[in-house]
C-alpha cells in the first residue's frame, strides 16, 4: 500500500511555517501553540466532570490530593489528513494501532518476540522514528502522539519500509505511559524536539519537568536510556537541570551528549543547523540501583 506521490499536506508538526508547528528549527523564537494558529492564548486548562485528578498531568506530583487540573502538554486540534495518509489510518491503522487501554501492554504477544523495547513520546510525523526502527531490528519500538495525520504518515513509512518492529498508540503519552508501560520495563525513552512553550506562562506544559521525569524513570528497566532532543536552548538547559536533579539518573556526558549515531538529522534540523542554529541532545541512564517499585495513581 505505499504511495509516496501525495504531496505533503501541511500538517507536518515540523514543517516551517506550518500553523501545526511550534518547533522551529534552530530555536527561532515562535510564539504559536503547539498544534494551532491561535498562539499561545490558545491552551485552556480544562477541568471537567471527569478530571478528577492528576493521571494526565505531567507537571503533578504523583498522589498529590491539590491535583484537580488537566495541564496538557498538547494542543489537540483536527488537522487535515491527507489522502495517503486517511488510507494508511484505515488499512494499517487495525494492525500497527494499539488502542489505548488502562492495563499494561504484553510487549511479546505485541511484537510476537521478547527484544528491547524503547517508547517515543510525541514522534510528530515519524520520520525519526520509522528511520531508528529500520536501523535497529532487532529493537521494538511503541511511538506515542496524539496528532492524528503524524500517526497516518508514520503508519504510510511502516508501510513503505516495511517495518515489524514499530507499534503506534494514538493517545496522551503520559497516560501510556502510567497505565500501558509495567514498571521498569523500557530499554529506553525517546522525547526529541518537545514543544518547547516558550512563553514563561506555558513553561508548565512542558514535559520534561521533574515529576514526569519521576514517571518515566519506574518504567525504565535498570541501565535503560532517558534520550531528549531540543534546539530550544532555554529548555536544554531545563532538561539538563531537571534530568541532573533525578536521583535514578546518571548523566552518560558530562552535560550535554553528542547527538548519537542512532538519532538521524532531520531536513529541519539540518536547515537550523546550517543556519548557525544549535541542537542539545541529553542521555541519561537508569541507575542499576534506583528504585522502580513506586506505585503512581491510577
Ligand atoms: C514539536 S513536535 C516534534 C515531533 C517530533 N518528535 C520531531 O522531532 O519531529 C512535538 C510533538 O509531540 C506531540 N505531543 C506533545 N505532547 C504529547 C503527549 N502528551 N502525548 C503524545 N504526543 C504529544 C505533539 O502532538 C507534537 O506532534
Amino acid at each position: 500500500m505505499s504511495d509516496t506521490s501525495e504531496p505533503r499536506d501541511g500538517n507536518d508538526p515540523r514543517e516551517p511555517g506550518n500553523p501545526q508547528d511550534a518547533h522551529v528549527p534552530g530555536g527561532a523564537r515562535d510564539e504559536r501553540a503547539p498544534g494551532g494558529s491561535r498562539g499561545e492564548h490558545a491552551p485552556t486548562e480544562t477541568a471537567g466532570p471527569s478530571d478528577r485528578g492528576d493521571s494526565s498531568d505531567p507537571h503533578n506530583e504523583p498522589g498529590d490530593p491539590q491535583a484537580h487540573r488537566r495541564i496538557r502538554s498538547f494542543v489537540l486540534r483536527a488537522g487535515r489528513i491527507g489522502p495517503g495518509q486517511a488510507r494508511a489510518l484505515a488499512e494499517l491503522g487495525p494492525r500497527f494501532v494499539l488502542p489505548f487501554r488502562p492495563e499494561p501492554i504484553d510487549p511479546e504477544a505485541v511484537f510476537g518476540r521478547r527484544a528491547p523495547l524503547v517508547l517515543e513520546i510525541g514522534f510528530g510525523m515519524g520520520d525519526a522514528t520509522a528511520r531508528i526502527a529500520a536501523a535497529r531490528p532487532d529493537t521494538d519500538f511503541l511511538g506515542c502522539e496524539v496528532h492524528e495525520p503524524g500517526v497516518g504518515a508514520l503508519l504510510r513509512r511502516i508501510d513503505e519500509l516495511g517495518l515489524a518492529n514499530l507499534r503506534i498508540v494514538q493517545h496522551d503519552a503520559v497516560e501510556v505511559l502510567e497505565q500501558m508501560i509495567a514498571p521498569a520495563s523500557l530499554a529506553g525513552i525517546h522525547v526529541f524536539f518537545p514543544d518547547p512553550w516558550h512563553k514563561k506562562k506555558h513553561h508548565k506544559r512542558r514535559l520534561i519537568q521533574p515529576p514526569f521525569v519521576a514517571r518515566l524513570v519506574t518504567r525504565l528497566a535498570p541501565g535503560g536510556t532517558l534520550h531528549c532532543a531540543t534546539d530550544w536552548e532555554p529548555y536544554a538547559q531545563q532538561m539538563l537541570e531537571v534530568l541532573s536533579a533525578e536521583p535514578a539518573l546518571a548523566n552518560s556526558a558530562e552535560a550535554y551528549a553528542p547527538r548519537p549515531d542512532y538519532r538521524p538529522l532531520t531536513k529541519f534540523e539540518q536547515r537550523g543547523l546550517r543556519l548557525g542554529h544549535g541542537v542539545w541532545d541529553l542521555v541519561f541512564v537508569r541507575r542499576a540501583d534506583a528504585d522502580s517499585s513506586i506505585a503512581l495513581p491510577a
